[in-house]
């Protein structure tokens, strides 16, 4: 085959290499225009986000008891690699040891609790050495070498391992449980999310990008705009609204619940059931998947690459949030590259300037107690569905008579 007659890399996915469940879904999508989001009565008290005491609730029944994306599987590719995270507000050390198992440790010598490592990049170490007085572990959290041994009297080794934490990885997400005593209780994650994700290709999929946000905004406020197209055609009206303000139609997704979990599958606005019918499109030109995974992580799909993104809550009025931009592989060409970057560069823009800017703006409006209630409308129904999730471990607040 000449250069010339060599097929040009195809990007995307067929509808057919999606699971059985997905493409259910995306044949329920109805037509834009017969689509006909319910009314429903929905409000929740604006304490759940300015209140400390909430936070502290939320935070030990489920950030400190509960599975939580760490960070997607994409970022510790290989075999025999070490990296630092910090945005739990526990340092933490993610390893992929050389059989490519992933586990969770504190990032805290067990000589006198050094950062062993710092930075949020990763390493290709086959052990990891404290920068104080150089104790080595092996990435199993093994204690492997310590500098001048003999002059402790009684002392062995296998007695300070690093303190390790339940780790999962589940869909191309490592998963883990913030609490070492905790025992390694994973049923709340979702095999038919893991299934989703190996299908759209999340777990071998390329870390092009990532960014960290520190913002004034409850981590709910952060999660909600991920959770409704209502702002969609208004919020973004000078940001997506000249590249075509019909790549989003004003209508609600096909949603399914899996267990805390969640999956909005919707058509863009240039969806038709008839495009179903060409087995060549790539779908996620057509179909946009958003999923919530419990509690606090966003996985968003676009034709070209998908949003990972983690809600970091730090205090009632401070999150943090892990962006992560995920390409199918690593750009092999100037044209994917130049793709991926504009793509990149966007995507901070539309997500930071405005829906975290507008969580900002909201928690700063509710703490001025305007309201006493966020009401919830149809074309943001998932909602309070997923405070329903979070209210079966923390105690609902009751919201005043009108
Ligand atoms: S604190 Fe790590 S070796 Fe001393
Ligand atoms: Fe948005």
């Amino acid at each position: 085959m000449s250069v010339q007659e060599v097929e040009p890399r195809r990007y995307g996915i067929p509808l057919s290499a999606l699971n059985a469940s997905q493409i259910d879904a995306i044949r329920r999508i109805p037509r834009h225009e017969d689509s006909k989001p319910p009314a429903i009565e929905a409000r929740r008290p604006v304490d759940i986000f300015l209140s400390e005491d909430y936070w502290a609730k939320e935070r030990d029944a489920i950030f400190r008891a509960k599975p939580v994306a760490i960070a997607p599987s994409a970022v510790l590719p290989e075999p025999g690699s070490v990296m630092a995270h910090d945005g739990y507000g526990i340092p933490l050390l993610i390893t992929r040891d050389r059989h490519g198992e992933a586990r969770l440790f504190l990032n805290a010598c067990t000589h006198k609790g050094a950062m062993l490592v710092e930075g949020c990049e990763a390493h290709k170490w086959s052990t990891v050495t404290c920068p104080y007085h150089a104790w080595t572990f092996g990435l199993d959290g093994r204690l492997i070498g310590v500098p001048r041994e003999e002059t402790y009297a009684r002392f062995e080794k296998k007695s300070r391992p690093l303190t390790q934490l339940p780790c999962k990885e589940s869909g191309g997400i490592i998963w883990g449980i913030l609490d070492p005593g905790a025992r390694a209780d994973f049923s709340i994650l979702s095999d038919q999310i893991a299934s989703d994700f190996e299908h759209l290709g999340i777990p071998h999929a390329h870390a092009y990008g990532y960014r960290r946000f520190e913002l004034d905004a409850n981590w709910k406020l952060v999660m909600e705009p991920f959770l409704e197209g209502y702002h969609v055609q208004r919020l973004h009206i000078n940001s997506i609204g000249p590249m075509g303000m019909d790549m989003f139609a004003d209508i609600i997704p096909v949603a399914d619940q899996f267990g805390p979990h969640l999956r909005q599958t919707s058509g863009r606005g240039n969806y038709k059931p008839e495009v179903l019918d060409d087995p060549k499109i790539n779908i996620k030109s057509y179909i946009t998947h958003a999923y919530n995974l419990f509690p606090n992580t966003v996985v968003v799909t676009s034709p070209y690459y998908t949003s990972v993104m983690m809600m970091m809550p730090v205090s009632a009025g401070k999150t943090l949030v892990d962006y992560h931009m995920l390409t199918e592989s690593a750009p092999d060409n100037p044209k994917a590259e130049e793709l991926y970057s504009r793509s990149f560069t966007i995507i901070q823009d539309v997500f930071g300037n405005e829906d975290f800017k507008a969580s900002e703006t909201c928690h700063r409006g509710l703490s001025t107690g305007a309201i006493p209630d966020v009401i919830y409308c149809g074309m943001e129904e998932a909602i309070p569905r997923f405070y329903e999730g979070i209210e079966a471990f923390v105690e609902p607040m009751p919201i005043a008579a009108e």
